[in-house]
């Protein structure tokens, strides 16, 4: 029997977009298992999540390491250990550096709380509401060298209704992504997306 490809999930805080992978997983909408959660802080409630579900969980602590290449060595070793294939970032606060992202090249995910390009960085949602779009959303997208910029797998739009609060729209914004990042997931896993340049696209197979 040929056995699930493993992720690895990279996440900094409460681990929402990871819950929802292992819920994927576990109920079979995932050809996938999470085979190990890594975090940079060691009270992510991420961590709990993963060892709830009976997955490997580490603290890799950036401050434990004298440079940013050393955290990231000790990341790929935890990695490569749990043989992962797939590197899904959850909510992980830190920028990886081109050498962490050639070695994950095509097997680097990331979610992003709005329609990229627009509104990159850590406040989102935040820049969402405070620039007045009407429309923001989800973005699935490859991790490249740059900062919220590689090819993107899907994007879902999200209404800003009058009247909205950061915390308002972000569950909004959540419910899109616990849907989004599993289905990207399987597109990739499932070898249904081609990439020229920039642009993926999916496509059934025959
Ligand atoms: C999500 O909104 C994701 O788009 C962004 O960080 C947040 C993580 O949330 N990259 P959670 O930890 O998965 O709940």
């Amino acid at each position: 029997m040929r056995r699930a490809p493993l992720l690895g999930v990279l996440c900094s805080g409460r681990g929402t977009n990871l819950q929802a992978l292992l819920n994927a997983a576990r109920a079979g909408r995932l050809p996938a298992r999470v085979a190990v959660v890594l975090s940079d802080r060691a009270g992510a409630y991420a961590l709990t999540r993963a060892r709830r579900a009976g997955v490997a969980a580490h603290v890799v602590d950036p401050k434990a390491f004298a440079t940013r290449a050393q955290f990231e060595r000790a990341l790929m070793r935890r990695l490569q250990a749990h043989r992962v294939r797939l590197v899904c970032l959850a909510g992980f606060m830190r920028v990886l550096s081109p050498v962490f992202v050639r070695r994950y090249r095509g097997r680097l995910l990331n979610i992003h709380p709005a329609l990229l390009p627009a509104f990159p960085g850590a406040h989102a949602v935040r820049d969402a509401l405070a620039w007045g779009a009407k429309v923001t959303g989800v973005t699935v997208h490859f991790v490249d060298e740059q900062v919220d910029h590689g090819p993107i797998l899907l994007q879902e739009a999200v209404a800003v209704r009058p009247g909205e609060t950061e915390a308002s729209l972000l569950a909004r914004l959540h419910r899109v992504e616990h849907r989004l990042y599993p289905k990207a997931v399987r597109l990739v896993l499932e070898g249904r997306l081609r990439v020229r340049g920039r642009v993926a696209r999916a496509y059934r197979k025959a």
